[in-house]
């Protein structure tokens, strides 16, 4: 079940398949997001999965819950192993998204789990511009809940909240990770990847750290042996 996804966050096609070409044989398993998804459409992770890799289609689904459950129809097909919605949507609108995804045989497969806080608000933008008065850790874990009351496989956080979820019985997948020696760039609440490990992260999600190193291979085995 551990794995380290790698956030493939380029701006098309061309670029991400000359960043793979070195991981020929390792079939990483990657995060597509809206950047390259916007660009390239659904037919770039239906030729990911025809070559093999598993893939993590992180496009933070947040509307009514009538257009998640019909988006959610059409990401079904896809067969990715695992999708998102931010909890921010509220209850009904997560149970919507799991709807829609069991609509079709391919995405009843589909991991379901829910942004919880992105991890670049730090407490103090969850206060002064989100208007929520609260720890991050009880709005988290509030927010899990909340997934777990609609029926959701798990959440996105930060590692550092890896342990309520844990409690919660759901998975965490963990981006805002960072070796020691890393910028840690726009996120705010980061770790190493032993760190996600020993606090019993499910996935981590790593992004720059991989692909803007030297040697991205390299950084991407580190990551791997680091965090299993
Ligand atoms: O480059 P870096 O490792 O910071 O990339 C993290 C990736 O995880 C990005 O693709 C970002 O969109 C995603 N992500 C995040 N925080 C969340 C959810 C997703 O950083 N809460």
């Amino acid at each position: 079940m551990k794995d380290v996804i790698i956030a493939c966050d380029f701006k098309n096609k061309e670029e991400l398949f000359d960043f793979l070409k070195p991981f020929d044989g390792y079939n990483p398993y990657l995060k597509i997001g809206m950047e390259i998804f916007y660009k390239e459409g659904p037919s770039l992770v239906k030729e990911l999965k025809s070559k093999g890799f598993k893939i993590f289609l992180d496009l933070k689904l947040h509307d009514i819950p009538n257009t998640v459950e019909k988006a959610m129809k059409n990401i079904a097909e896809l067969g990715v192993e695992i999708t998102n919605v931010h909890a921010g949507g509220g209850i009904k609108m997560m149970e919507a998204a799991r709807r829609g995804l069991d609509s079709c045989e391919q995405g009843k497969n589909t991991k379901l789990i829910a942004v919880t806080q992105l991890t670049s608000t730090s407490q103090e933008v969850l206060e002064n511009e989100l208007l929520i008065n609260k720890p991050m850790n009880e709005v988290v874990k509030q927010y899990a809940l909340n997934a777990k009351k609609a029926n959701l496989d798990g959440v996105v956080c930060s590692p550092l909240e890896a342990p309520i979820i844990k409690e919660l019985g759901l998975l965490s997948v963990t981006p805002g990770i960072r070796f020691n020696d890393d910028s840690k760039d726009d996120q705010k609440r980061v770790a190493t990847p032993s760190l996600a490990k020993e606090l019993g992260s499910s996935y981590i999600v790593v992004g720059r750290s991989i692909t803007a190193a030297k040697d991205p291979l390299e950084a991407y085995l580190r990551c791997v042996k680091e965090f299993n």
